[in-house]
């Protein structure tokens, strides 16, 4: 099936009537570009965090992770130039009062009413609050906008209770927000999200290598975690595009039906970080490197996902209608790594022990898999309903299993079934899950 705006829709409401994505706050009416992962939703998205993370420090010896507060003080947020800079321009309709950004409309005029539109004003993104009793200026704090900044300034924390030397990486999973002007897309852009992100401290100079380098790593992964390849690419910022603070930088994008957007984006950030962060705190943050005999301030390579980006990428990507036997069967092609459920488990029948055996081995499988027992409905339906969720094999007891202890085990993406012995679907679904 072809990328169409349909495919979106369709998505949405599979999303909701499986248990992946609820509007939030829905029995009030909802609320404006947040969502509630469902049953299915929050596997499927601990699962991308658990491959990123086995990916990003697991795997390798030269990254530590953290998980930093999402308030921190103010100050942070001067430093980073968020309270400067981290602004969208912003017109409103004089006449029906909608709000766009400023580089989203053509010309003076609303394009829904044709009102007149305001001049552009700056608009800053960060969500305010106040800490302790008091509301005032003195006490105004913000929700994180990125948790790059929580990697910044425990830089030094890390280094020394890791003893890791240059070059070494720090990664952290966790929320951000953003007052957006325009959210929109279902989860690709909300005010509330998370970001896996990870920052790699170079010596200056080795950098443009470490850039290439973790460029690669990146897109590397997505093509692991089984999205099509050609959907899949590069778009180099140009001078115009780039943020204050980098000197290089990529997005990986995808085509989603809405076009090609930003997956994730990687950045060569120099030593503009750890250098504001040493001025505006007054603490040393400088790096001895033992083996050059010199100091300098760290350049930082930072590669920035996004997870719910990431699992609407793999909704979308696996999302496919097909013909079988006269009927439209919705398949969700998920890689078994990151599928919410991994195997469906069913007794053909309600009857002759099938039940019973198929509750054994979903005791046995439960302790390392998540499965699913099912015994409503015929099991052609059931089939159907684990491809809808995306489940990647179902098991059904039958007559046989009770003479040669063996089920058979369908797979989603081909249909086919095979014979395989009870005591072998550990390591079948070991092989198919490991990361
Ligand atoms: N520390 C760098 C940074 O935050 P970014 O390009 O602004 O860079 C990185 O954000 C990633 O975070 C994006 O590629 C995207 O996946 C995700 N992201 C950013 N804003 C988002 C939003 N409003 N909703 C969902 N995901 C978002």
């Amino acid at each position: 099936m072809g990328v169409t705006d349909t495919t979106m829709d369709r998505l949405v409401s599979l999303s909701k009537r499986r248990g992946y994505v609820y509007p939030s706050s829905e029995i009030y009416g909802g609320i404006n570009a947040c969502w509630d992962y469902g049953p299915l939703g929050v596997k499927l998205k601990n699962k991308i965090k658990r491959f990123w993370w086995h990916a990003m420090t697991q795997m390798r010896d030269d990254i530590e992770g953290l998980d930093a507060a999402i308030l921190m003080h103010p100050r942070v947020w001067e430093a980073s130039g968020h309270v400067a800079a981290f602004t969208d321009p912003l017109v409103d309709c004089k006449k029906c009062k909608l709000r766009y950004r400023a580089d989203e409309v053509e010309g003076p005029r609303c394009p829904k009413c044709g009102g007149e539109l305001t001049e552009p004003r700056q608009f800053n993104l960060m969500f305010k609050t106040f800490m302790g009793p008091v509301e005032d200026d003195a006490s105004v704090i913000y929700l994180r906008p990125e948790t790059a900044q929580g990697i910044y300034v425990n830089f030094e924390n890390v280094r020394q209770t890791s003893r890791q030397k240059i070059p070494f990486g720090i990664a952290q999973i966790g929320k951000a927000f953003r007052n957006e002007i325009t959210p929109g897309n279902f989860i690709f852009r909300t005010r509330e999200f998370e970001q896996m992100e990870m920052q790699f401290f170079v010596r200056p100079g080795t950098d443009d290598t470490w850039f290439e380098y973790w460029r690669e790593q990146r897109i590397t992964w997505y093509h692991a975690l089984g999205l099509k390849r050609e959907r899949l690419r590069f778009h180099e910022h140009g001078k115009d595009e780039l943020a204050h603070y980098a000197k290089a930088a990529y997005d990986i994008q995808y085509e989603f039906p809405f076009g090609w957007k930003e997956l994730e984006g990687i950045h060569n950030r120099t030593n503009f970080d750890i250098t504001r962060h040493q001025e505006y705190s007054g603490k040393k943050l400088e790096y001895f490197d033992e083996e050059m005999k010199e100091r300098y301030i760290p350049y930082i390579i930072e590669t920035s996902a996004g997870c719910d980006r990431t699992l609407l990428t793999c909704l979308v990507d696996g999302y496919d209608e097909e013909e079988v036997e006269g009927e439209t069967r919705v398949v969700l092609r998920l890689s078994p790594k990151i599928a919410p459920v991994t195997a469906g488990v069913f007794p053909l029948v309600k009857r002759d022990g099938m039940p019973e055996t198929a509750h054994a081995i979903v005791e046995t499988l439960k302790k390392r898999f998540d499965v699913f027992y099912d015994e409503s409905g015929a099991i052609g339906r059931r089939y159907r309903r684990q491809d809808e969720a995306g489940t990647p094999f179902c098991i059904t007891v039958d007559s046989e299993t009770k003479e040669n202890e063996t089920v058979t085990v369908r797979e989603r993406d081909r249909m086919v079934q095979t014979r395989v012995k009870i005591a072998d679907l550990t390591r079948l679904l070991e092989e198919a899950t490991a990361l």
